[in-house]
């Protein structure tokens, strides 16, 4: 295992806001109370970052409904929103490097994906959604009898949402994008691992001029903070990302109040290689599919099924490249593969890959830490696993991957689809009938093509069965947070 050199490159930046953003004011939590957030390259603690709870909460929805309501907000014409979003993706773009270190700081992601991957596709999203807030309309629709009928598209009001700690600032602006060229406020709880970005984000977004109350911000924990938000009887929508477990509960939570709800979710995204791929530019995807952001992303291709004729041909290639993975301080530039965000998600992943050895698989690389401080993991690979092994089944969110090898299209479809999940699939092959086959029979919100994690804020992302609902971006994601009105005037 190569690993990144000591000195950091790039010198970590200044914590900045730790408090609750509220009506526009920067305060502490009611309670007073502060929780930690850490490195985990280093497991020191970064900061103390104020605790909401049920009673800022509150006081964060009620600030969002009169912004929803009476401030300038609702008057305000969405052209201006639209540029308000603007102004927001230019303050991004001009603390770019800032955010960007602040990301790997508080996350542990390379400093190179945070630069060229995060806040490149943050900046994107924005602009995307401010091109939007002025093209929202409704329809005319023929009626029967002498009436003029159309609808409205108007924004659902307070959006409660919960994101998780893998793209801290990234899911940020998925939900903020949309929402705001809508014309919703919102209250935001970030992750309790990572709330640093998305504080400096409610900075920039002062800013740029949006008023108060339109943008709320209470990091806590989700049993406390969060679900107060799903409970709250005068917020409209929850928007969340993250554990499939945690979503049964907010839907169980929000069922008081009929809460309107999307969700983003896990998976366990099979990736297909056909023997008559570019082998080379599979094992590259391949690579990438899985071990992007230390395996912590939720359409990652944790699956991989081989045409078996090619079996061990393209295992080679692809142990080369994980092998050749940089494991190390985040910090540096060359580094390709940072720590784990937490001792939660790592203790998971290391438990994981010993089931994966009790189980009979072989661990073909990797399977132990790296280091002794920080919450780093070794590129794995498990050869001969079987369909119904925990390594298989289970969503690992690590750098863990298992290679499933088979040898017909009608088998690999079945056996791609015997999961709870839908999020993401991928198939590698240069046989065009073949790939629009696997495209149209794989049931996932996502199929890539002769690539993977291939994102773009036009287009719609979001599961099949247990991997959500709803989708995120493009216009469907606008959809989310709009209502239809109806509207019929007599014209006798
Ligand atoms: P989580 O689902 O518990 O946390 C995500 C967010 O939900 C956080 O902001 C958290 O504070 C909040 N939350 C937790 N409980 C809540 C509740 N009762 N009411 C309202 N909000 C609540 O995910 P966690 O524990 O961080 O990770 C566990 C596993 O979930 C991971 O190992 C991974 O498998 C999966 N995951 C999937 C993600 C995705 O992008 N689909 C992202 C993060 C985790
Ligand atoms: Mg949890």
């Amino acid at each position: 295992m190569a690993s990144a050199a000591k000195s950091p490159a790039i010198a970590p930046p200044k914590v900045g806001q730790t408090r609750l953003l509220i009506d526009g004011k920067w305060c502490a939590a009611r309670s007073g109370k502060t929780f930690g957030t850490y490195n985990p390259a280093t497991e020191m603690k970064i900061a103390d970052v104020a605790e909401g709870d049920a009673a800022d909460i509150d006081l964060a929805v009620k600030a969002a409904r009169r912004a929803f309501e009476s401030g300038p907000w609702p008057k305000m014409d969405a052209r201006d929103r639209g540029r308000l979003l603007n102004r927001l993706a230019d303050l991004v773009e001009q603390n770019l490097e800032q955010l960007a270190a602040l990301e790997t700081l508080d996350n542990g992601k390379p400093i190179r994906d945070s630069r060229a991957a995060d806040l490149p596709l943050v900046i994107d999203c924005l602009r995307y959604y401010a091109g939007w807030a002025d093209k929202i309309g409704g329809q005319t629709i023929p009626v029967r009898g002498n009436y003029f009928c159309y609808t409205r598209r108007e924004p659902v009001g307070v959006a409660g949402q919960i994101i998780p700690w893998n793209f801290p600032l990234l899911m940020v602006a998925w939900k903020w994008g949309p929402a705001l060229a809508a014309g919703c406020t919102i209250v935001m709880k970030p992750a309790e691992q990572t709330p640093l970005t998305c504080l400096r984000l409610g900075e920039l977004a002062l800013e740029a001029g949006f008023p108060k109350g339109v943008i709320n911000i209470v990091p806590g924990y989700g049993p406390t903070a969060g679900a107060a938000l799903v409970k709250h009887p005068q917020v409209d929508k929850i928007a969340f990302t993250g554990e499939y477990k945690t979503a049964q509960i907010i839907m169980t939570d929000a069922a008081q109040t009929l809460k309107r709800l999307t969700f983003e979710l896990g998976g366990k995204s099979p990736n297909v290689i056909f023997a008559d791929a570019d082998l080379d530019a599979a094992a590259v995807g391949t690579e990438f599919g899985l071990f992007f952001n230390q395996g912590q992303c939720c359409c990652a291709g944790s699956r991989v099924f081989v045409e078996e004729k090619i079996h061990d041909k393209f295992v080679e290639k692809l142990l080369k490249r994980a092998k050749a993975r940089k494991v190390g301080d985040p910090f540096h530039p060359d580094t390709t593969q940072g720590p784990q965000v937490d001792q939660a998600q790592f203790d998971k992943i290391l438990g994981y890959i010993e089931k994966g050895v009790e189980s009979g698989a072989a661990c073909l690389t990797g399977g132990k830490r790296v280091g002794k401080k920080g919450f780093f993991i070794e590129p794995t690979i498990f050869g001969g696993v079987t369909d119904d092994m925990p390594i298989a089944t289970d969503e690992i969110f690590g750098p863990v991957l298992s290679l499933l090898p088979f040898k017909s299209v009608d088998e690999v479809v079945e056996r791609a689809n015997r999961t709870s999940y839908g999020l993401a699939a991928a198939v590698w092959t240069r046989d065009v009938g073949k790939a629009h086959r696997i495209a149209n029979s794989v049931r996932a919100g996502t199929v890539w093509i002769n690539c993977y994690d291939v994102f773009d804020a036009g287009a719609p992302f979001g599961g099949f069965k247990m991997s959500g609902i709803g989708r995120e971006l493009g216009e469907a994601g606008l959809a989310n947070y709009t209502e239809s009105k109806t509207v019929t005037m007599s014209l006798d």
